[in-house]
């Protein structure tokens, strides 16, 4: 399905919808376990990277499977959208809005002002012929996710937001806040040490207000929205990583997003820090193992365990399919 109904109940009941990355059959498995079991709508979202990683039919099959997986766990009618994260192109959203997926992202924020709207009125132009919608992004993050990299970051100016979303046609809008991609969202320098932790900068909820005020109802989405949980970096480093400094968006601040017209958090490294703990734990505590069955069957458990969390405990969108 594609999003409108799903953002529409989700900035009306004050939760968010998770936009979880995958590439990965585990990851795939994982994602639709923890739907199922707390009966959320759940977006599955896949980069221009996890294409070229996983191959384009393979993930477009997969995420049909996701539904077909979600059906036999007892769940008759699935929310599952197939979404592609950080389109660079026309050429890339037409490609997967021509395989099925129901709802594409337009990344035109690097651009200027101009450029970004003429692109993505472009792609929202294809897609609505579709059924398909677009979420576009007005200022820039920072940080590396896959293809997408900036240095700096800029917030949303909110005076851009009501001229951005009218002239593009865009169905929702990623913001920039103070989030960003990765697992190293800050400097130790940037954070204040409050008992023995380091608490990065608060996001900028001062302009996430001002664009709801521009915007009443629209839909909002936050990128970047890893909190990198200090357990997992703990055990990866325990069991022969080398992680430091990795610090995330503490979960008391996604859960006030939540709340507001923020109705889609995108969440991929803390999937990878779950991953990678799990599996080196288990290989440092099983030297002899080989089979990839035994090391990814706890990597798919810590990962399920994440989602169910999230989804739960910070974006509160458990019990919120329309049909059971
Ligand atoms: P994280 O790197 O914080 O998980 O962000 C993922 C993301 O925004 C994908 O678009």
């Amino acid at each position: 399905m594609n999003t409108r109904e799903m953002f529409k109940r989700a900035v009306a009941g004050g939760y968010a919808i998770p936009a979880f990355n995958f590439n990965t059959m585990e990851q795939m498995q994982a994602i639709v376990q923890a739907a199922v079991e707390t009966k959320s709508p759940v977006i599955m979202q896949v980069s221009k990277g996890a294409r070229n990683y996983a191959n384009a039919q393979i993930l477009r099959y997969m995420a049909e499977g996701a539904v077909a997986y979600a059906k036999e766990l007892g769940c008759e009618h699935p929310e599952i959208v197939l979404h592609l994260d950080h389109g660079d192109s026309f050429e890339l959203c037409k490609d997967c809005i021509d395989m099925g997926f129901s709802s594409v992202m337009i990344d035109g924020s690097h651009l200027p002002y101009e450029e970004n709207i003429a692109l993505a009125k472009k792609v929202v132009d294809y897609a609505h012929q579709f059924d398909v919608t677009v979420e576009a992004e007005l200022g820039v993050l920072a940080g590396v996710e896959d293809e997408v990299s900036a240095a700096e970051s800029h917030y949303t100016k909110p005076e851009e937001v009501i001229d951005f979303s009218t002239r593009t046609g865009c169905d929702s809008l990623a913001i920039s806040i103070g989030t960003s991609h990765g697992a190293h969202k800050f400097t130790p320098a940037q954070c204040t040490l409050v008992n023995g932790v380091l608490v990065p900068p608060p996001l900028a909820f001062d302009i996430l207000h001002e664009i709801e005020k521009k915007l009443p109802g629209f839909p909002i989405v936050l990128h970047g929205s890893s909190s990198v949980p200090m357990e997992e970096v703990e055990t990866i480093n325990k069991f022969g990583g080398h992680l430091e400094a990795a610090i995330g968006i503490p979960e008391e601040q996604l859960r006030e997003a939540s709340k507001s017209a923020v109705c889609k958090i995108n969440i991929d490294s803390d999937s990878r820090l779950a991953m990678t703990a799990a599996v080196r734990k288990h290989l440092a505590e099983h030297p002899g193992d080989f089979d990839p069955r035994q090391y990814l069957k706890p990597a798919r458990e810590n990962m399920k365990k994440m989602y169910i969390h999230k989804i739960v405990n910070v974006l509160g969108s458990d019990g919120k399919l329309a049909q059971c």
